[in-house]
């Protein structure tokens, strides 16, 4: 036991942001209605895979009218998918403020060489999203995962524009407001807020993407993994369960669970509720210490999933070693896994609030911050 530690320990220390905690009932027993063994277009393998996006629709809301699609590749391979397939029939503006965002202006710019607007923020703040044509198609990421800085709300979007609005919202889906009708693509993956596993995505199309699917053909070739079309016609059945290739049926199982977890927890609403008071005691926490502050730094753009600290201690003298270390004592003392800031992010912490994770945990977690804080302040001192 460390000198001076708190005496409560968080019963569950996974705040990681992704693959995040398991829901808090998680046991692999609950599994054991998976269609193992059995083939994915098997009557009970296609009732579960229509059940998860049925599910899915009634959770979060989603128009009926609006297709979902289970895919290969997680949350990448939607959003790999929706480019590759929608975008090159008008320009682009491709809008990044962390590291994914900054991923999809590559793909878009440098490997299908679309004609593109590109409008980055530094880490902690955000684009103007109202500053933004929306008649080119507009490519985004609603929750920056690696700088905790989200979209405040869709209402800058037009209703009328002439291109196709294409969002990551890989940790902000279940977790925030989704402006359904501002969105015509939407993706994320199941090992994000609900806490599943990463082997799919989910790519959520409206109206307008279909219609653009289905009236425009790139350029460039598409492999069998990424083509939603067939002979200029939407192929349907992707979108009822019968998904490109084959599915895992144990994380589909599991993403059913989490599912039914979600709404004993309230639905969308409980879940949000969740996230958001997670995010509020790390919040708080912070507003009464001067040597930590959220990376966000307009507290309506802050996120209520990927919480993002830095260090504002004047005393540390190398921010990235320090983080490393306070993290690292952390894990050491098995009370916060996997809290370390994203590699390209700036030096601090991130710790997960999605709503698996139970307030109990950051609350009994974060007395841990500050004495690892001052175990390190002190160690530094001391090396002087
Ligand atoms: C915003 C964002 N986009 C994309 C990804 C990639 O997700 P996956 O590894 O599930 O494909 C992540 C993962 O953290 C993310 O946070």
């Amino acid at each position: 036991m460390a000198d001076n530690a708190p005496v409560t320990r968080p019963a569950n220390p996974r705040f990681s942001s992704g693959p995040c905690a398991k829901i808090p009932t998680f046991e692999l027993s609950k599994l054991s209605d998976a269609a193992l063994g059995r083939s994915h277009r098997a009557k009970i393998g296609k009732e579960k895979l229509k059940a998860a996006i049925e599910e899915t629709r009634a959770l979060l809301g989603i128009p009926a009218e609006y297709r979902i699609g289970i895919v290969p590749a997680s949350d990448t391979g939607a959003v790999e998918m929706a480019m590759w397939s929608l975008l090159g029939a008008r320009p682009a503006t491709m809008v990044a403020w962390e590291s994914f965002g900054a991923g999809w202006v590559t793909d878009v710019v440098k490997q299908l060489k679309i004609e593109a607007e590109v409008r980055t923020a530094e880490y902690g703040e955000i684009v103007d999203m109202a500053a933004l044509d929306y008649d080119t198609d507009v490519v985004f990421t609603w929750n920056g995962t690696t700088s905790g800085v989200r979209v405040p709300s869709g209402d800058v979007i037009p209703a009328d524009r002439g291109g196709l609005t294409i969002c990551d919202a890989t940790s902000a889906a279940f977790a925030q407001d989704l402006p359904w009708d501002k969105l015509d693509v939407t993706t994320f993956s199941w090992q994000k807020v609900l806490g599943g596993e990463a082997a799919h995505g989910m790519l959520i199309l409206g109206p307008r993407a279909v219609e653009r699917l289905e009236s425009y053909t790139p350029a460039w070739p598409l492999p069998k993994i990424f083509r939603l079309t067939k002979g200029g016609k939407l192929i349907e059945g992707i979108f009822e369960g019968a998904t490109i290739n084959t599915p895992s049926m144990l994380a589909v199982e599991d993403y059913l669970v989490a599912l039914d977890w979600a709404r004993s927890v309230g639905g969308l609403s409980g879940l949000m509720a969740r996230a958001d008071a997670n995010a509020k005691a790390i919040w708080d926490f912070c507003e009464r210490r001067d040597w930590i502050d959220n990376l966000a730094t307009d507290p309506a753009t802050r996120s209520n999933t990927s919480v993002c600290l830095k260090f504002t201690d004047p005393r540390i003298a190398d921010p990235a070693a320090f983080a490393k270390s306070v993290q690292k004592r952390l894990e050491a003392e098995g009370v916060a896994l996997d809290v370390g800031a994203y590699r390209d992010a700036p030096a601090g912490l991130r710790i997960w609030c999605g709503g698996t994770v139970e307030t109990s945990d950051i609350e009994a977690m974060l007395p841990w911050l500050d004495w690892a804080f001052h175990a390190e302040i002190d160690a530094q001192a001391a090396a002087a």
